[in-house]
């Protein structure tokens, strides 16, 4: 069962600021139609376009949590102290409360690495650092083996785990890796996943609800109507047909 069952804003504490409701981030499509987001399972998907939304959603539900997010807020833009944040204006709805959990971000997982080899360097702490990812820096890694030597150790205790385009260093083969620890950790009854992504092997998670953002709004959709499934099925069919649209001789220029 999910912890965190619903996400709700509250527009009324814009209301003073016209200017900041068109603004970033309040001002883009999805976010802007949004009045409620119900979670109803244990993973929930956010897909939809680059640059539609889902970063900065989840982002702000991780804030508004309490979260840290992996890989340091340094590489968060700076806000005016006193602007009001997506973070200010959500509500969670949570049955049962839960305070573990974290926002992994893959576009920072280096920093993050760089921060565990910084604690590494302290004299109080040193390899004691190393010791919730199998001892060693998670630079002595690939980017994918660091990745999952992440999930493997960092999840377990009782929470909800927010993921930012988790798939984006794993190869194919252990994207399944990724679905198995999910399933484990879902079946353990101890972890709600809400999961930004763009894979189409992450998304056919079985019982996930997908919530797809675009100009509309957010809305569920079933994996078989995703993009994401029939772009890669009728590609993977037939690929030479997507070649000959894609590598045509601009009719002009012939
Ligand atoms: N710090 C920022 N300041 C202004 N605009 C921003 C900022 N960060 C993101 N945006 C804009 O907000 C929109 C949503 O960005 P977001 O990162 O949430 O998209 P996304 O759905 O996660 O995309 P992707 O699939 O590429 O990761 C984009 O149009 C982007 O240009
Ligand atoms: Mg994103």
């Amino acid at each position: 069962m999910p912890f965190l069952r619903r996400v709700e804003l509250d527009w009324e504490r814009l209301s003073a600021s016209p200017a900041a409701a068109r603004a970033y981030p309040f001002g883009i499509p999805a976010i802007r139609e949004l009045n409620r987001l119900e979670l109803d399972a244990d993973v929930t998907f956010f897909i939809g376009a680059n640059g539609s939304g889902k970063s900065t959603l989840l982002e702000a539900i991780g804030t508004a949590c309490g979260f840290s997010i992996v890989g340091g807020r340094d590489l968060v833009i700076a806000k005016e102290k006193d602007d009001t944040s997506l973070a200010d204006i959500l509500r969670l709805s949570w049955m049962p409360k839960v305070s573990g959990g974290f926002f992994f971000r893959a576009e920072t997982f280096d920093t993050f690495a760089d921060y565990i080899d910084e604690l590494a360097k302290d004299p109080s702490i040193g390899r004691q650092a190393y010791a919730p990812y199998e001892g060693r820096s998670l630079h002595e890694r690939s980017h994918g083996q660091g990745f999952l030597t992440f999930f493997r150790n960092r999840l377990g205790r009782k929470g909800l785990y927010l993921l930012d385009e988790p798939e984006s260093a794993l190869s194919p083969q252990n994207q399944l890796s990724l679905l198995r620890i999910l399933w484990e950790q879902v079946s353990s009854g101890q972890a709600q996943f809400v999961i930004a992504t763009h894979s189409p092997i992450l998304m056919a998670y079985p019982g996930a609800r997908i919530l797809r953002f675009d100009e509309d709004g957010i809305a569920p959709i079933a994996y078989e109507d995703t993009d994401h499934y029939r772009l890669t099925r009728d590609f993977l069919n037939d690929r030479e047909r997507y070649f000959r649209a894609l590598f045509a001789e601009d009719e002009e220029e012939t």
